[in-house]
């Protein structure tokens, strides 16, 4: 099978080299550093399988127009896509499927929403409407900051028209969970669940950031929890979805957090996460490129199946990500981290300089990732593999998986 992946990043890196175990794989656009990586445009391409990347391209209806020209694409339509491209609206078929979530209102005025933040107490936390990479969640125990975020994404100042609409939510506290629900239009299946980082610094301090590390499997996330999951949420989504007309195949991502009344759901997205893929693909026993085809077609058999290995992967991320990174600065050690054992290196924000060297061209630069028999050792050897490299102002969280190795070894 020859499957084409969209996007660029550490992702679609991890993507390429699972579905490589069994598929020919080009990557469009790649990037210097994935192996495969083609400038042709997808709908150039003569791929058996389609597989899109991030949430952009999937809410601007690229797979439409793939499934059109008769190709087999895993990922939504843009009529699906919208529960990532509009977080009112994703809001709306949580409420409607029945699914646990954090009270919330959505606003384009700036009186309701400042009214709206006076019924909320400890913790604000302010979201764009539209899609804002990642950056578009403001949480804060200080209502001034919330207040802030308020007028300056609905000036569409901070934002543009991402933040013309905002939703405002009660703030939830407790770990974080993701699961990858891979979709057939009515049938779901899930992939081992990972916890993501998603504050840039130590201590969970500093801004949100598309996620700074992860590690996979969770002991809090037992199989019951996320077969309850499944039952609760993931069903009854897809079935608000059909009875919307949304033939919805791809990943519904669920981003839960255990508050300590319950799970509660975050948000969907509708694509796999970055960085939990490159902890989670690793692990996995099945077919990759036989899953998503058959999910693709509208046919997914027995869910697939994990090793007992763990993951760890710490992001490695540019001068001043995430305010304004700094790009062109010349990145070595890789290849000594991957000669480590039980590591890899899955490449994000890489661009070549002029000699073919790699350098930084975005934000989070580097997933180096570190598997073992168990998180503690899968932790250390990602940081192993981590401290063989180096550009200048590279930098990291020091605590990915911590807290959990030290609970489970
Ligand atoms: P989202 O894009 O909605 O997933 O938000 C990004 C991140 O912001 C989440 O992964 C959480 O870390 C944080 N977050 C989102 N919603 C809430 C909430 N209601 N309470 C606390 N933190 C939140
Ligand atoms: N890691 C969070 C995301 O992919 O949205």
């Amino acid at each position: 099978m020859r499957v084409c992946v969209v996007g660029s990043g550490g992702r679609e890196h991890a993507l390429a080299v699972v579905l490589g175990r069994t598929a020919e794989v080009v990557v469009t656009p790649g990037n210097p550093g994935i192996p495969g990586s083609v400038s042709t445009p997808p709908e150039e391409i003569d791929a058996d399988l389609f597989v899109i990347g991030p949430e952009q391209p999937l809410v601007d209806g690229l797979a439409d127009r793939l499934r059109e020209r008769g190709a087999l694409v895993y990922g939504p339509g843009a009529d699906g896509a919208q529960l990532e491209g509009s977080k009112a609206w994703m809001k709306q078929i949580l409420v409607e499927a029945g699914v646990a979530t954090a009270a919330h209102g959505s606003f384009s005025e700036v009186e309701p929403a400042l009214a709206f933040l006076d019924t909320m107490h400890d913790l604000f936390v302010v979201k764009t409407d539209g899609l804002a990479a990642g950056k578009g969640v403001v949480v804060t125990e200080l209502r001034a900051e919330a207040e802030d975020a308020v007028r300056s994404y609905l000036s569409g100042e901070a934002f543009g028209d991402a933040g013309r609409t905002l939703v405002i939510e009660e703030g939830l506290t407790g770990p974080e969970l993701s699961v990858f629900a891979i979709c057939d239009g009515t049938r779901a299946v899930p992939m081992s669940p990972a916890t993501d980082f998603k504050r840039v610094a130590d201590g969970d301090l500093g801004p949100n950031t598309g996620g700074m590390g992860a590690y996979s499997p969770v002991d809090i996330a037992t199989p019951a929890i996320v077969d309850q999951l499944m039952a609760d949420a993931v069903e009854p989504t897809l079935a608000a979805l059909t009875k919307r007309g949304i033939d919805y195949r791809g990943t519904l991502y669920a981003g839960l957090m255990f508050t300590p009344s319950g799970p509660k759901m975050l948000e969907y997205n509708v694509r796999f996460g970055d960085p939990e893929t490159q902890v989670v693909l690793p692990r996995l026993e099945s077919d990759l490129a036989a899953l998503l085809a058959d999910a693709a077609a509208g046919s997914l058999g027995p869910g697939p199946t994990f090793s007992t290995d763990a993951t760890t992967t710490v992001v490695c991320a540019s001068e001043n990500y995430p305010k304004s990174p700094r790009t062109g600065d010349v990145i070595e050690g890789i290849d000594a981290a991957r000669a480590l054992d039980g590591v890899d290196v899955f490449c994000a924000g890489v661009g070549a300089g002029p000699s073919g060297e790699l350098i930084t061209a975005g934000g989070r630069v580097l997933n180096v990732v570190g598997r073992g028999p168990n998180l503690a050792e899968a932790r250390r050897r990602a940081y192993a593999g981590v401290a063989e490299i180096s550009w200048s102002g590279m930098h990291y969280r020091t605590d990915i998986a911590l807290e959990a190795s030290q609970r489970s070894g």
